[in-house]
This record gives structure tokens, C-alpha cells and sequence, in this order.
């Protein structure tokens, strides 16, 4: 990692952590669903999501003021859905970030309030006469965004996650479960960065689109081979909770040499499209690698 991108990357976590923060404010005294909705979304995550919206626009020289909204929509959108995903009822979970989750440090129906909060908070980001885009392409945003998020995205993918009723040996049934839970919304950074942007080409949209949606794969898989191979300490989450609860993961249908493996040939691709692209790729380049070598 070079120094430029390290500073890079500080300098952008912050500044999606301020814009978040600024669109998160308790205008009523601190009300405690504003606690919860802090704790949940502004609690050290590591704003890949964010960071990759920040990097395509170095690439297609997109103004930062555009991309703030996409960006910090994006990880609100993440928020929620984490703290659903570790509801009880849904994977259980007590530890994120390195913290109590949300129905653990407060309770159960606040965390699901908080999820509810953090999505309406997401659409009205899109929707601020300050996100300064035409409106119609406001409104392809909004569409695009609750089609990726919705019962034929990412709320499927959860479900039929938690269903866990595909059958081991369905490679095609897991790849689709693992696109619509959490592919899907790296897709949705490719295709609104592109909308924003002025003057990509169609084959440089292309290009992103792809890497994007390569992208995404990467990170579920190695989610996957984390949750495996690391330890609460390191991960900030609970380890070995898919073999627990008998998940169906690459690591599971496939053994962790294998998932290893098709994460790596993934991953090959992402740096072939980046290698072709034209434009600053420089941070766009580091930041793959580091979302691939990722320990957490
Ligand atoms: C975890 O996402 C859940 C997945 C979709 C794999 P991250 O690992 O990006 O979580 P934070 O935001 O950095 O905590
Ligand atoms: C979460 O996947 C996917 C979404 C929240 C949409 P996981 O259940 O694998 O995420 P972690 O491991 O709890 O972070
Ligand atoms: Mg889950
Ligand atoms: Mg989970
Ligand atoms: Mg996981």
C-alpha cells in the first residue's frame, strides 16, 4: 500500500463519515432511536462501499459533492441491512464491529426501528435538492436502488439465506443467493457512479459495470473464508457462525482450498478490466487489492 493511498483512504472515510453523520442529526435532543441509528451506521465500519464509489469517480473525474450522496446512501443501506442481518431471529448475532450490535446494547424492537430509520434516511439522501443531478436521473437512481434492495435483491437473498434450504451441490443456487444478498448492491455502485459521471464511454461503463459486479462476488466469498479461517478478536464479528448454523457458503459446498481458488481467479479478472481501463485507476487499483487481502 502506498502512502498516497493510505492517505487516500483516510481522508475519504472521513469524509463520509461527516456527510453521514450530518444527515443523521437529532433534531429533537437526542432521541434515543438517533443513538441507535449512531451506533448502527457510525460505528466503524470500514466504508469499502463508500471508498469504491470515491475511486470509480477518480477514474471518470466525477465531482466528490455527487458522490457523497451515492456513497453515503450506499452505507446507510449496508448499516440497515447489517443490523437486520443480526437480529435474532435472523443470524443471531452479538458482536459487530468489534462492538454489542444494536439489539444487544439497546433491544430488539430498536434495532429493528433502526434499520427501518437508516433505510427511509438512505431514499431521502437521493432524493435532497442539494444531491445537484437532473431529477430524472434522481429518479433512476431511487428506482434502480429499491429494485437492488428489494424482494427481487437483496431482501430475497436474505431470505433465502436464512431459509437455508438449498440443497448442497447447487453452485448455481448459492452464486445467485450470494449476487442478490450482497452482489447486487456492489452492481448498483457501478451502474449510479456511471449515471453521475459526465463523460464516461460506453465501453468505460462496461468495464465498471463488470469489475463491480466481479467485485461483489470477491467480497461475499471472502466473508465466506473469513468467517472459516479468523478469530472474534480480528474480525469484530463472530467467527464461525456459517459452519455453526449450517450455512451454505463457498466454503461449505466447496472446502476452503476451492473457494480460495475461485476467489482468486475472480479477483484476476477485476485486475485484467482495471488494467484496460483508461484515467486515474490508481486508487481504484490499491483499493481492490485491499478489499481482496482484507483480514476483516
Ligand atoms: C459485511 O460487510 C457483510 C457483507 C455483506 C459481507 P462489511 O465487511 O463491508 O462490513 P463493515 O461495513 O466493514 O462493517
Ligand atoms: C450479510 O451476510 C449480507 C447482508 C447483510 C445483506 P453475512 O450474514 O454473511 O454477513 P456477516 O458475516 O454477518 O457480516
Ligand atoms: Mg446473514
Ligand atoms: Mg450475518
Ligand atoms: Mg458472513
Amino acid at each position: 500500500m502506498t502512502e498516497d493511498f493510505t492517505l487516500w483512504v483516510n481522508l475519504h472515510q472521513k469524509r463520509i463519515e461527516h456527510f453521514m453523520m450530518q444527515n443523521l442529526k437529532d433534531e429533537s435532543f437526542n432521541s434515543l432511536i438517533h443513538e441507535v441509528c449512531s451506533h448502527g451506521s457510525l460505528n466503524g465500519g470500514k466504508r469499502f462501499r463508500a471508498l469504491l464509489c470515491y475511486a470509480i469517480g477518480e477514474a471518470t473525474q466525477t465531482d466528490k459533492l455527487i458522490l457523497d450522496h451515492i456513497a453515503s446512501s450506499i452505507e446507510f443501506i449496508h448499516a440497515y441491512s447489517l443490523i437486520h442481518d443480526d437480529l435474532p431471529s435472523m443470524d443471531n448475532d452479538d458482536l459487530r464491529r468489534g462492538k454489542p450490535t444494536c439489539h444487544i446494547k439497546f433491544n430488539e424492537a430498536q434495532a429493528i426501528l433502526a434499520g427501518d430509520g437508516l433505510q427511509s434516511i438512505a431514499f431521502h439522501i437521493l432524493s435532497l435538492p442539494s444531491f445537484l443531478i437532473d431529477d430524472q436521473k434522481k429518479l433512476k437512481l431511487i428506482n434502480s436502488l429499491s429494485n437492488t434492495i428489494g424482494i427481487n435483491g437483496m431482501v430475497k437473498g436474505q431470505s433465502l439465506d436464512i431459509e437455508n434450504t438449498l440443497k448442497i451441490g447447487e453452485i448455481n443456487s448459492l452464486e445467485k443467493l450470494q449476487e442478490l444478498k450482497t452482489g447486487l448492491l456492489f452492481s448498483f455502485i457501478g451502474s449510479a457512479t456511471c449515471l453521475v459521471s459526465d463523460n464516461p464511454s460506453e465501453e468505460m461503463n462496461i468495464k465498471i459495470t463488470n469489475l463491480c459486479a466481479l467485485l461483489g462476488k470477491v467480497y461475499q466469498i471472502t466473508d465466506d473464508i473469513l468467517d472459516y479461517e479468523s478469530n472474534d478478536g480480528v474480525l469484530g464479528k463472530t467467527s464461525g457462525k456459517d459452519r455453526k448454523d449450517n450455512k451454505l457458503t463457498y466454503v461449505s459446498l466447496l472446502g476452503i482450498n476451492e473457494a480460495k481458488k475461485i476467489n482468486s481467479k475472480y479477483f484476476d479478472e477485476i485486475k485484467e478490466i482495471i488494467n484496460s481501463m483508461s484515467g486515474n485507476t490508481i486508487f481504484l487499483n490499491e483499493l481492490t487489492s485491499k478489499i481482496y487481502q482484507r483480514v476483516h
